[in-house]
């Protein structure tokens, strides 16, 4: 079984990259041959700076490592070290269907939020397609947002397959119910775009500034809270709190005397210590960084060599070669 994501390097990752896609994407690399990827082709349909997007690239590959990702399991490189991704891609544009990215809600999300359409924002799930095609990929654990760029990957893989013969796998989407749509600070999906994360690895003192400042209602300490389980609080201490203390905290907020300061701080206590051997892991990396830009050039010389595979595969089937 092969198993394949990627994430922007858009900017520091936070919570809902955690807990959507890393540490499922972790617990895989033990089930199959894994695949992860930064995709910096991707952050340029939002990023228009070449520094920041450098150093977000060796940020994620530090984040990565430092929560586990084990390059002795997984191959662990940059999306533009296997350019053979951007060649699929335009053998797959032409056949999609422009009403297939018309639906795609993330792309009407971005125009309605009023940023630009360039044509590489329309076309991002093309490049997605071929990222996960190109692999011969099985299972995509993703977060509950990109279901809808899998599935686009199924129909031109569908739509392939059809017209020029059996090419490509067909992959699946694997989202966790639980952890699909981790909420930020107002309580809408963690996004960078909304400015309400919470970074993974944060400076201490604005971490805790950022959760002390989580949105709640105006309700006092004292009053019962019968929906405690749709705090925002509540549902992030259920990811970095041990079950009976998330469970304990819960049950003391739906029957009143809990206050959302004491809730607060907990959280932070828990989320601070959750992520403190990687905290130090990643100190260890970032004095290494030979080590980690080892990683990514000898598993990129991996990927392009089934890239190279494939795309022959897709090429052969096409009449281009
Ligand atoms: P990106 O960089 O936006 O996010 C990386 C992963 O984090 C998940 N995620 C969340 N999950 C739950 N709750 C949240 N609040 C939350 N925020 C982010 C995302 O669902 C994602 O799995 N298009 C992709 C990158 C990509 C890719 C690929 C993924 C490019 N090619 C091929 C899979 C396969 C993206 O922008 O992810």
């Amino acid at each position: 079984m092969r198993i394949l994501s990627g994430i922007q390097p858009s900017g520091a990752l936070h919570l809902g990259n955690y807990f959507g896609m890393m540490r499922p994407a972790i617990e895989l690399q033990e089930r199959g041959e894994a695949y992860y990827f930064i995709a910096n082709y991707h952050s340029m349909t939002s990023l228009f700076e070449a520094e920041p997007r450098r150093k977000n690239t060796l940020d994620v590959a530090l984040d990565f490592l430092a929560c586990g990702l084990d390059p002795k399991k997984s191959v662990f490189f940059k999306q533009s070290d296997v350019p053979e991704v951007t060649e699929l891609a335009w053998i797959l544009t032409t056949l999609t269907p422009m009403g297939l990215l018309e639906r795609c809600t993330s792309y009407k999300d971005k125009l309605a939020r009023g940023i630009s359409p360039y044509h590489g924002l329309f076309a991002y799930p093309v490049l997605m397609a071929a990222d996960i095609l190109i692999y011969d990929s099985n299972i995509v654990p993703v977060g509950k947002d990109q279901k809808q760029h899998v599935e686009v990957t199924r129909d031109i893989a569908v739509k392939f397959n059809e017209q020029y013969g059996q090419t490509f796998v067909i992959p699946e989407p694997q989202i966790r119910e639980e952890t699909a749509l981790i909420p930020g600070t107002d309580g809408q999906k963690m996004s960078k775009s909304y400015g309400n994360t919470i970074e993974i690895f944060g400076e201490e003192k604005a971490t805790r500034k950022k959760i002390m400042g989580l949105v709640m209602d105006s309700r006092t300490p004292a009053e019962p809270k019968p929906d405690a389980d749709k705090n925002t609080a509540i549902q992030l201490l259920k990811l970095v709190a041990p079950a009976d203390v998330a469970k304990d905290f819960e049950e003391r907020l739906r029957a009143g005397g809990l206050g959302y300061g004491d809730l607060k701080k907990a959280l932070f206590e828990h989320y601070w210590n959750y992520f403190s051997s990687a905290r130090a892991k990643r100190a260890e990396l970032v004095a290494n960084l030979d080590y980690v830009n080892a990683v990514l050039t000898d598993s990129a010389t991996r990927a392009r060599s089934l890239a190279d595979k494939v795309l022959k595969r897709a090429k052969v089937a096409s009449g281009l070669d």
